[in-house]
């Protein structure tokens, strides 16, 4: 990260802590709902199918910028499936850099050539080692390998949503993350149980034996994107949500933290890191702000 992108929102944190502001500083914006996958734990699949216009989502971008919004996240559906007016995710990204965002990372499935290097992170999705991935988000494993491999940069970060079919594979994605070139770090969520994928969640007993995995991997020097301080809020759901840091905004609607909102009763059970992350940083957790400081500075 660059000293300047740095002090900006290191100002935008004190600011929010000292007068307990609720200006949002990290905003997503969904390109599409399409996606070529349909995973067993995921619910905002192709609902529509719509590609969202080229024009739409640059103006969703401005929204977001005048908004004070910094750190800039694609999302889906499929990123990489999103093209328009000749466009692709790649000019959206360098046009997010162009507009004045300090971060810009996009999600994929890595199911696609990964041609990103503009990006600061791609956060691309492995859930578990091979046989688990696989019963996750079908025969996808050894496409993604290849393309990792044959990446054009080394901005990648494993994103891993830890669920009842994936729980005991933390370890290994872990070491993978080690091993391949390309790959920075990895990133980790718990699921968050939307009503028609409920069964896929984790205990709090479960919890606590993944965080002591990861914790476990974090001494052993693996590279983990997460902070080790907000696990026991994490294991029992005490964090403070939503995240008023963060918005999300889909075909023109903008919503505090994510689309899952909407959804009654959800936040109770959120198992998304970042709000964890987010919030305790904001109101303003010594220990969290002090290890986000290390970690930021080692993987952005
Ligand atoms: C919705 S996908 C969109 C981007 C891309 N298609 C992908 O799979 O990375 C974004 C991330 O959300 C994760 N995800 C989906 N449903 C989830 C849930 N219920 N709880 C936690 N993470 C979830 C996915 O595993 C993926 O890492
Ligand atoms: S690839 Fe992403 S958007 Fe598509 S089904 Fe899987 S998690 Fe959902
Ligand atoms: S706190 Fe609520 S809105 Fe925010 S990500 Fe979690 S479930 Fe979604």
């Amino acid at each position: 990260m660059k000293v300047s992108s740095f002090l900006q929102l290191a100002a935008f944190g004190i600011k929010t802590v000292l007068f307990h502001k609720k200006d949002p500083i990290l905003g997503t914006v969904i390109v599409t709902d399409r996606c070529n996958l349909s995973c067993r734990h995921c619910s905002v699949n192709n609902i529509t199918g719509v590609i969202h216009p080229y024009t739409q989502i640059k103006s969703e971008m401005q929204q977001l910028y005048g908004m004070g919004v910094r750190i800039l996240f694609f999302c889906g559906g499929e990123t990489f499936m999103w093209k328009d007016s000749g466009k692709t995710i790649r000019d959206l990204v360098i046009e997010a850099k162009e507009m004045g965002f300090l971060i810009v990372n996009v999600v994929t499935n890595g199911t696609h050539p990964v041609d990103l290097p503009e990006a600061d992170l791609i956060l691309l999705s492995l859930d578990g080692d091979k046989e688990r991935h696989n019963i996750i988000r079908g025969d996808t494993y050894d496409t993604i390998m290849n393309n990792i491999e044959h990446a054009t940069s080394d901005n990648i970060c494993f994103y891993m949503a830890v669920n009842q079919i994936n729980k005991d594979t933390i370890e290994s994605v872990c070491r993978k993350a080690h091993e391949l070139n390309n790959v920075r770090a990895v990133s980790f969520n718990f699921h968050t149980p939307y009503p028609d994928t409920a069964e896929l969640q984790l205990s709090k007993e479960e919890k606590q034996t993944c965080c002591n995995t990861i914790s476990r991997m974090m001494d052993e020097g693996m590279p983990i994107f997460n902070l080790k301080s907000a696990f026991p809020y994490l294991i029992n759901n005490t964090f403070p949500t939503p995240c008023w840091q963060c918005v999300v905004i889909e075909n023109g609607v903008l919503s505090t933290c994510g689309r899952c909102i909407s959804v009654p009763g959800l936040c109770e059970k959120c198992g998304y890191f970042f709000v964890a992350e987010y919030t305790l940083l904001f109101r303003g957790n010594i220990k969290i702000i002090l290890e986000m400081l290390r970690t930021y500075l080692k993987y952005v």
